[in-house]
This record gives C-alpha cells, sequence and structure tokens, in this order.
C-alpha cells in the first residue's frame, strides 16, 4: 500500500497541547524515506570529521556522505594555499570514483583515464581530449560543496535549506566556551550500531526524557530530572540535564545563562540528524544514518578534552545506555506496523522536542 503524504497543516497541530503524533506510515513507508533522503538528507548540514585529519596541504579524506542511505560520495582537501575544501569525489568524465582512502597529494589523478584534476577541484588536463570542441568547460571541474566549520568540526551541504549559523548559533552561544579546540579523537570510545528502526524512530526517542526513569534507571541517578528542560531553536532542539551531583557539573562561565547551576550535560539535537552531547569531559557525537526504511546506522564519535574525568566516567555506560535505547526503539518499530496503530498524543512536559521535530519532518515531507 502507497500512502500518499498530507499536507503538513493536516498532519502537525503546532499547539501541542492539541497535537497528535505524526502517521507511523512516515516510519515505514518506502516512499516517504526515499523523500525524507532527498528532501531532508540532501537538504541539510552533515557533519563530515574535524580538522585535524586535515592539517598539512595536500591532504585529502574521502568521505561518503549519508553512508548507506544518501551515499554521495564526496573528499575533503586542503588545497596548496591552505584553503579546506568539499569536492564532488566522482570524476567528470565518465564518473568513476577518484579517492578511496586517505591520501596526500599534489593533483588527483582519475585512475580509469588519467583526467587530473586541482586540490581545489578545478580541471588541470585530459589525455585524448585535445582536439574536443569548447573543451575545459566548468562542467569539467569537480563540482564544490559549501563546507563550514564549528570550531575545529567541518560540516558540508548538497543543498542546504538553512543557512549554518542557524544550525549552529545556540550551540556557539551555550556551549562555545567548552576547550573544543584542544578535545581529541578517541577511536577507543567510537563506534558504529546497527539498528533495525527507522532512522526517525531513533531521534524521537533521543528527544524526550519521559522514557529515562523507565529504560534507563543508571541515568537516573546522575540527572535531577525534576529540573530536566527542553530549549527549541527553528533547525536546533537542547535539552539541559541539570547534575543530581554538583561533583558531576561543569565549571559554567559567568555569561552562561545556567550560570551558579550544576549541569551534567548540553543534549543538543541538530535537524535532521545529529545529536552532538557535551559532558565535562568532552563530547560524544551521535550520527544518525539512515541504510533503509527500517534499518539506521548510529555513529558514536567521541572526543575529550578532560582525561581526569572522563578515566571517571565509565564508557560502558554509554554503551549500555545505547543498548537500552535501541531494545525501546526496535520495539516501536515492530509497533508501529500494526494496523490498530496510527498517531499518539505528546505530553507537553516532555515531548515538546519531538513535537518541534515531527512538525519540521511534515512540513518537508508534505506535497501542496
Ligand atoms: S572516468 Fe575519469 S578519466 Fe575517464
Ligand atoms: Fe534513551
Amino acid at each position: 500500500m502507497t500512502v500518499k503524504p498530507r499536507r503538513s497543516e493536516d498532519i502537525i497541530n503546532p499547539d501541542v497541547s492539541s497535537a497528535a503524533t505524526i502517521p507511523s506510515q512516515y516510519y515505514t513507508d518506502p516512499n516517504l524515506y526515499k523523500l525524507a533522503l532527498d528532501r531532508i538528507f540532501a537538504r541539510s548540514w552533515q557533519f563530515a570529521t574535524d580538522t585535524d585529519r586535515l592539517k598539512v596541504p595536500g591532504q585529502i579524506i574521502s568521505w561518503t556522505m549519508g553512508e548507506g542511505g544518501l551515499n554521495e560520495p564526496l573528499m575533503l582537501t586542503r588545497d596548496d594555499k591552505d584553503k579546506l575544501h568539499c569536492l564532488s569525489n566522482v570524476c567528470t568524465h565518465r564518473g568513476s570514483v577518484l579517492v578511496d582512502a586517505e591520501c596526500h597529494l599534489k593533483q588527483i589523478r582519475c585512475r580509469y583515464h588519467g583526467r587530473r584534476f586541482g586540490l581545489d577541484g578545478q580541471f588541470v588536463s585530459a589525455p585524448g581530449f585535445e582536439d574536443v570542441c569548447n573543451f575545459p568547460a566548468p562542467s569539467d571541474n569537480l563540482p564544490s560543496l559549501p563546507l563550514e566549520s564549528w570550531d575545529k568540526f567541518l560540516f558540508a551541504s548538497l543543498d542546504p535549506m538553512f543557512s549554518f549559523a542557524e544550525l549552529t548559533a545556540d550551540m556557539s552561544r551555550r556551549v562555545g566556551f567548552l576547550p573544543l579546540k584542544s578535545s581529541v579523537f578517541a577511536p577507543e570510545h567510537s563506534r558504529d550500531y546497527v539498528v533495525n528502526a527507522n532512522w526517525a524512530l531513533y531521534c524521537d526517542n533521543y528527544l524526550e526524557g519521559l522514557h529515562v526513569p523507565f529504560v534507563h534507571p543508571s541515568l537516573v541517578q546522575l540527572l535531577d530530572t525534576k529540573s530536566y528542560r527542553t530549549e527549541l531553536q527553528p533547525y536546533s532542539t537542547l535539552q539541559i540535564g541539570p547534575a543530581a551531583n554538583p561533583c558531576d557539573a561543569f565549571d559554567l562561565p559567568k555569561e552562561s545563562p545556567e550560570y551558579g547551576q550544576s549541569i551534567a550535560a548540553y543534549y543538543y539535537f541538530l535537524f535532521p540528524n545529529m545529536m552532538w552531547n557535551f559532558y565535562p569531559w568532552g563530547l560524544s557525537i551521535n550520527l544518525v544514518l539512515p541504510m533503509s526504511v527500517d534499518r539506521t546506522r548510529i555513529r558514536f564519535l567521541t572526543y575529550v578534552w578532560d582525561e581526569a574525568r572522563m578515566a571517571q566516567y565509565s564508557p560502558a555506560d554509554i554503551d549500555q545506555t545505547e543498548r537500552e535505547d535501541e531494545q525501546v526503539v526496535e520495539a516501536v518499530q515492530k509497533g508501529v506496523r500494526s494496523r490498530l496503530y496510527d498517531r499518539g498524543r505528546y505530553s507537553t512536559r516532555w515531548e515538546d522536542g519531538v513535537h518541534h521535530f515531527h512538525s519540521f519532518l511534515s512540513k518537508n515531507l508534505a506535497i501542496d
């Protein structure tokens, strides 16, 4: 059964106290899944890497944007003028992928027929094309994508529907004081999980604290759930986790809106699929990467700036929390297939972040 997306006004009431949740077809319909890749993922900012991996002119990293779903072959380069680029990794001749891994080069040479490009994407030469008319043209250069940085973290977009500043302004204001530049990527605490559920269900679960006492009993001891709160921005959502014990809290600067309070975590959700979790010891980035309508890769990337505090924290806790979330999200995926379920209601105290995310989804997936 294929169900046509409906108009956004028909789907999510802007008043959370009267609204019903997004229809279950959004988690189960392969057509809506494909529409989300085109209309949401191809039009949003995606985290690529950090500048520590691209320090020297000549460095190139291949990167598949939206690995498993969008699958866009790209590369990040630092050219000989020290400028960073995000380029298509597809040769403009007959479409071969150019670079497979991390490398250090003066020029990019296609292994198929020898076409060369500069690290800024400009066409350089193509053997056998001496008599071709109107050649080279601008379309023979490698397409270049908008590339932005938030501190040392690089993001790119194929065709952004909102500006990078709109995505990150609140995060800069709130947690920009943290020593992000000196944070170090910790591969031993980074890993991928695969969840048998739609990508948006995983995001829904992240966006509410209502499930925490039921699903994560050990987290409840760390957080003061009574003063747990959510703030909505046009393209992001912040959940502020007050610490149950002041020893687990940030040392906040005077300019912080939470100065004087004990805060254990800032949980930022950047639309449509990135979770940036800031703790006193560092940052855990979770990327939600759709693989199919009911299968999703979750990439956990850990950056540490305070080893001593990191030592007190147990990575096993994050792994356990992830497993607990996976179980409930997979149970929901089974439930939303039911013929007897379509939509539910929102808790106004706890689920305004989910409502905000659903409004964004329905607005972008509706056909007017
Ligand atoms: S596909 Fe690259 S040179 Fe032919
Ligand atoms: Fe959870």
